[in-house]
């Protein structure tokens, strides 16, 4: 059975919209985006939180996973990634631009990550860049146990939020670092990093965007 369209997906809106509002827009644009997100550094981006990356062998779940940008620099280290991607146009640019066989794509979403749970595995870090304020409130409160529940013992959490002007046709909500760390301590994992962060990309900085960038542990 086809779930039934959101009233406020577009016509071109694929499948992936429609499980998944938070994606709205993308589909669209995602010739563009595909260079943008493929054009960011790895370990210049993330350069002060590397430190806090697993350096053992771990098994890595990369939600709202994008063109795989983070997932392949993961593989590339040694790690066994799922690559969780509901935008369909994505999901294919990553297998093609990196076809490494220890990415596992998957076509699943937040907040229930049904495909993702079903396997029963857990994970060293749950990897969450840019995808927390797709959600809206009571999506991020269904989402917040379902992701703290596959963090392995030990495990670690990024979560990235955006702050600032909405892309037009995007569908993205205000989120506040206290709602997200309440959310977090509620399910279990404690804060061990808040930063602030000016974005990356020139025209995004001068429109005034900025993120959080907030990490976990599992409380145990
Ligand atoms: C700003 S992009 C970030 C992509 C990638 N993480 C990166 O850093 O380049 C947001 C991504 O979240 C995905 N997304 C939107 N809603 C989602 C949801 N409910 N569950 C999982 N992913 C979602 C979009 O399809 C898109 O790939």
């Amino acid at each position: 059975m086809t779930d039934p369209p959101h009233a406020w997906a577009p016509a071109t809106a694929g499948a992936g919209t429609r499980r998944f509002p938070g994606t709205q827009g993308y589909a669209d644009q995602a010739a563009i985006l595909i260079d943008l997100y493929e054009g960011l550094d790895f370990a210049h981006t993330y350069a002060v939180i590397l430190p806090l990356l697993p350096t053992r062998r771990s098994r890595i779940l990369d939600i709202g996973a994008g063109t795989g940008r983070d997932a392949a620099c993961f593989a590339a280290r040694g790690h066994s990634v799922t690559a969780v991607e509901p935008t369909e146009a994505f999901r294919a640019a990553g297998k093609r631009l990196h076809p490494d066989p220890a990415i596992d794509w998957i076509d699943d979403g937040l907040p229930t990550l049904h495909r993702v749970r079903a396997q029963g595995l857990r994970y060293d870090l749950v990897w969450m860049s840019g995808v927390w304020m797709h959600l809206d409130p009571a999506e991020r409160r269904q989402a917040m146990p379902a992701v703290a529940g596959l963090l392995a013992p030990g495990g670690r959490m990024l979560i990235t939020l955006r702050h600032g002007p909405v892309p037009a046709g995007r569908r993205m909500f205000p989120v506040t670092d206290w709602e997200t760390i309440a959310l977090a301590e509620d399910a279990g994992v404690r804060p061990i990093l808040q930063t602030h962060r000016p974005s990356i990309g020139t025209a995004n900085r001068q429109a005034g965007v900025t993120w959080t960038w907030l990490i976990f542990d599992r409380a145990d």
